[in-house]
């Protein structure tokens, strides 16, 4: 588990995150999907990461530094209809820049709802990260709002979609921000990789 979580510093670009070589993680998918909420519940501080019930409330690349050890990033949410085109343009450029370019970063993890259907800009956008080899876990979020059936009946669907177009599956984690869930298998898979890095 997480002892120790601060918040390091909010950039508009990746060429101004911390040039630190501590292995990198980071939280992205669409806005409103539980990225910021997620990263609170991991750190064990609500107040940790800026969450609102309205979409596109992170606007740049957040980085906090766990346990003196790695980094955990917040990234704004994409697809976010209401902001401008301009706006959306300029967020799409940040989280592609940061996914290329950050050579720190170990692994995304792309947050998805478990209440709906593969939605066809997380497919894209993880169709993108595979020609780009990108490494990427799926995070499904919010599992308190559907039933144990319906949850695991969706996650079900998600992986035969996601084999008609992949070999194989990513490693998958189900996740509630709210309950908790979640918790101890993300934090023992970054741990694992880190202990694999040496770190
Ligand atoms: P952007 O920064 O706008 O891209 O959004 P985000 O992905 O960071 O989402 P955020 O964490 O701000 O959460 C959005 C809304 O969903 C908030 O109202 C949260 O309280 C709610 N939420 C997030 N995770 C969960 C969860 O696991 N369960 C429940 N019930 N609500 C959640
Ligand atoms: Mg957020």
């Amino acid at each position: 588990m997480i002892q120790h979580a601060d918040f390091v510093i909010s950039s508009p670009d990746v060429a101004m995150c911390p040039k630190s070589t501590l292995p990198e993680y980071a939280f992205i998918g669409r806005s409103n999907v539980g990225k910021s909420s997620l990263i609170n519940m991991l750190c064990h501080n609500p107040k940790l990461a800026k969450t609102s019930q309205k979409p596109g409330k992170t606007l740049l690349i957040n980085h906090f530094l766990i346990d003196n050890k790695w980094h955990l990033v917040d990234l704004p949410g994409y697809g976010f209809a209401q902001t401008g085109q301009k706006q959306r343009e300029q967020l799409r450029k940040m989280i592609e820049r940061y996914c290329l370019l950050r050579e720190q970063l170990v692994s995304l993890f792309v947050l998805v709802d478990c209440r709906l259907a593969p939605q066809k800009i997380d497919l894209e956008f993880m169709t993108w990260l595979g020609e780009n080899e990108v490494p990427f876990a799926i995070v499904f979020t919010k599992a308190d709002k559907v039933g144990k059936g319906r949850l695991s009946e969706n996650v079900g669907a998600y992986k035969q979609t996601l084999l008609q177009t992949w070999e194989e599956l990513p490693p998958i984690f189900i996740t509630s921000a709210e309950k908790g869930d979640g918790e101890t298998e993300l934090i023992n898979y970054i741990e694992s990789i880190n202990a694999d890095l040496g770190k």
